[in-house]
């Protein structure tokens, strides 16, 4: 709320600096002057980790995936790519009559690292809208059989959560419940606290008009965009901000233990929290990961967070423009770190393509055991990878000094 009432007064400031373009106006009204070097840390990096992928085409446009390590099962939020450059609203494409009828149901996918099968799930009990964006994954404590999916959902008449219950081996998730609140506004991406509760991203402050405009076209802002944790166990959902307050362009997000790990996709940022009992948190650290954050997965031997990172500046119109050559004839450089949990969450480079396998690359997930990593990416047609890795390549506990 205090948060709302200083932006109407602010309101006035933002004509007067777009303007005045007084630098010192922008910072009254809180824009984050990012100093650009510090993203690109990882850019001249060699390749890494890519030398053995197969670029699979039964899914494309995958923002998302995470991976079900006792069935061997990858979960993936997967799309259209050119429909997309019409309208998603979180890419900031908005004309809604030239994005094709049928396409506003996107899809969820499975893939079978034992059989390399990916199969399309059958959706059953959402009414309405299917844009997906991220997901995550719970196994249900008292059913091994069972998970639920949490997927973001861009719908026409504005974003949800949508909860499915998935039999493992099946190919069909039902719908449990499709969670909607004033306070997922622009979600991004979701980390399950339980069967029925999360932590969500909102990736901006306005999910449209002039003010998302705004932020599109001079921000980030400091009070772009927030972290949420959300029950839905009753008919009425509750929200509430957690974190101590707004970050530039939260992202991707993840947990292991008490741990939350936010990702800042324009400060290059990943911040650490304790989740207490209540779901509130402690700021531990924020980590500069030197690159633009997206995704998180965690390295399910040692619990260090894996993040997917844009090793090059961001350059979204660019890439809406180019969805047809993406890892094709026009390449997006990618690339992931490993955040070491033993070594004040340093970060330590796991991955490295010159975007020829996944342009534009979202998400990183590792299987350490089985020896493999699945890479995707939100635009690409041949939605995501999947790239055998040596088997020790993630052996290493903590670091030799
Ligand atoms: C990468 O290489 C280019 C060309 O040599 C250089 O200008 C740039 O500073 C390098 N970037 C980093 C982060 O070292
Ligand atoms: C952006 O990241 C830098 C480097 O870690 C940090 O010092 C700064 O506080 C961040 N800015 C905001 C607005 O969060």
């Amino acid at each position: 709320m205090a948060a709302k009432r200083s932006l109407s007064l602010l309101v006035p400031l933002i004509g007067l600096a777009i303007y005045s373009q007084a630098s010192y106006l922008w910072k009254l009204i809180g824009r984050v002057d990012i100093d650009q070097p510090r993203l690109v840390r990882w850019e001249n990096s060699t390749a890494l980790n890519n030398h053995d992928c197969e670029v699979i085409r039964a899914a494309n446009a995958c923002e998302d995936v995470k991976i079900h390590f006792p069935s061997q099962t990858a979960f993936l939020a997967c799309g259209d790519p050119l429909e997309r450059t019409h309208w998603y609203p979180c890419a900031g494409v908005r004309t809604v009559k030239l994005r094709a009828e049928s396409s506003f149901r996107e899809q969820l996918f499975k893939y079978d690292a034992k059989t390399g099968q990916t199969t399309a799930l059958e959706l059953h009990g959402l009414q309405g809208d299917f844009v997906t964006h991220g997901l995550d994954i719970l196994p249900l404590p008292e059913d091994p059989s069972k998970i639920h999916i949490f997927a973001v959902n861009h719908a026409r008449d504005g974003d949800s959560i949508a909860i499915f219950v998935h039999e493992l081996g099946s190919s069909a998730a039902q719908l449990v419940k499709n969670v909607k609140h004033p306070a997922i506004k622009t979600a991004n991406g979701v980390a399950a606290t339980g069967p029925l509760s999360f932590f969500v991203t909102n990736d901006h402050y306005a999910a449209s008009g002039p003010l998302r405009v705004l932020e599109e076209q001079y921000g980030p802002f400091t009070w772009s965009s927030d972290v949420q944790h959300c029950d839905a166990h009753s008919e009425d959902v509750s929200c509430k901000q957690v974190g101590g307050g707004t970050f530039p362009n939260a992202n991707g997000i993840n947990l292991w233990q008490d741990r939350l790990f936010v990702g800042d996709a324009r400060n290059g940022t990943v911040t650490v929290f304790e989740i207490h009992p209540d779901k509130t948190l402690t700021k531990l650290r924020v980590v500069d990961v030197g690159a633009g954050a997206d995704n998180i997965n965690i390295l399910p031997t040692t619990g260090d967070p894996i993040i997917a990172v844009f090793p090059t500046l961001e350059d979204l119109p660019t890439y809406l423009d180019n969805v047809k050559s993406l890892g094709k004839e026009f390449l997006v450089p990618a690339a992931a770190l490993r955040l070491d949990h033993t070594n004040d969450y340093a970060p330590e480079l796991i991955y490295f393509d010159d975007g020829s396998v996944v342009s534009f690359m979202t998400a990183v997930a590792v299987d350490p055991v089985d020896g493999f990593l699945i890479v995707s990416g939100i635009l690409q047609y041949g939605g995501f990878a999947v790239c055998k890795v040596p088997p020790d390549a993630f052996a290493r506990i903590s670091p030799q000094p």
